[in-house]
């Protein structure tokens, strides 16, 4: 199926900075033992995918805003449009030398999000949405995972960090989760994990502390994968608020009602 003129102004985009952090990923595991240290030069490939990124993006539409992680909001002449970017989710990842990263580009148009591309260059899984036309990976249609009950389910999640969420909650929805279904996994890119759920390898996702470049390609890759978006207490999602919780219909209704169980355990 050939891709919307948007689209490819997207892939693009992505697929250029792909090649910048490929190279620079190929370095990392050498600075391990360098002075300045790795995590000086992983900002650096960062800033560079975004630069590459921004030049792509208003090369093609000028006048339209932007949202990005390193550079913050740049207001365009044209109000109703936005992209809003990660040029590097999964940062950590990235600097430990594990292959799961990606570049996040969405756009948004009146407040809503439609069209989204994640890209993740170390395994070159391309996924793109576009409302109304469906979800794919490197060109082939997916769909969310056919699975119905939770003790087959495996979810997706972000485990809070050093000076990052809520431990003591995130201990509780944990606790109430890994007992009732087939497992959690964190894999360090939030964009991705949203990838995976449109394409049927997770079950469902939950996270909070997202930021709005985090969630906005990702959340329409579920949506149109068939999958179901909200906020984590089911209500109604907001690409900046934050937070998400999604999957096919029966399993985000499930996961939904394991974190109200999780909150009330929280709350007694
Ligand atoms: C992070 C990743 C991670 C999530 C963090 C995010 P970054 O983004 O998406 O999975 O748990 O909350 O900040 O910093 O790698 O772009
Ligand atoms: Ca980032
Ligand atoms: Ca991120």
């Amino acid at each position: 199926m050939p891709r919307s003129a948007l689209l490819n102004v997207m892939t693009q985009a992505a697929m250029k900075a792909g090649r910048s952090l490929t190279r620079d990923f190929g370095e990392v595991q050498n600075l391990q033992v360098s002075m300045k240290g790795p995590a000086d030069f992983v900002s650096n490939a960062d800033r560079k995918a975004e630069e590459i990124v921004f030049q792509e993006l208003t090369r093609s539409r000028p006048d339209w805003g932007l949202l990005m992680e390193e550079r913050g909001e740049v207001t365009g002449a044209d109000e109703r449009h936005r992209w809003i970017v990660d040029p590097l989710d999964g940062t950590t990842n990235f600097l430990h030398g594990i292959p799961v990263f990606a570049i996040s580009i969405a756009l948004e148009r009146d407040g809503e999000i439609v069209a989204g591309v994640v890209f993740n260059p170390a395994m070159d899984e391309l996924y793109t949405a576009e409302k109304g036309g469906g979800a794919f990976l490197n060109d082939r249609r997916i769909r969310v995972a056919s699975r119905k009950s939770l003790p087959e389910a495996l979810f997706g999640t972000g485990i809070p960090f050093l000076g990052k969420g809520d431990h003591a909650r995130f201990l509780y929805e944990i606790r109430q989760v890994m007992g009732e279904s087939a497992g959690v996994r964190r894999m360090g890119a939030a964009a991705l994990d949203l990838a995976y759920v449109a394409a049927g390898r997770l079950d469902g996702f939950w996270e909070r502390d997202l930021l709005p470049w985090d969630l906005a390609a990702g959340s329409l890759l579920v949506r149109e994968a068939g999958g179901f978006v909200t906020l984590t207490d089911g209500s109604k999602f907001d690409h900046m608020a934050g937070e998400i919780a999604c999957g096919n219909e029966p399993l985000h209704k499930a996961l939904v009602d394991q974190l109200k169980k999780a909150e009330a355990a929280r709350r007694s």
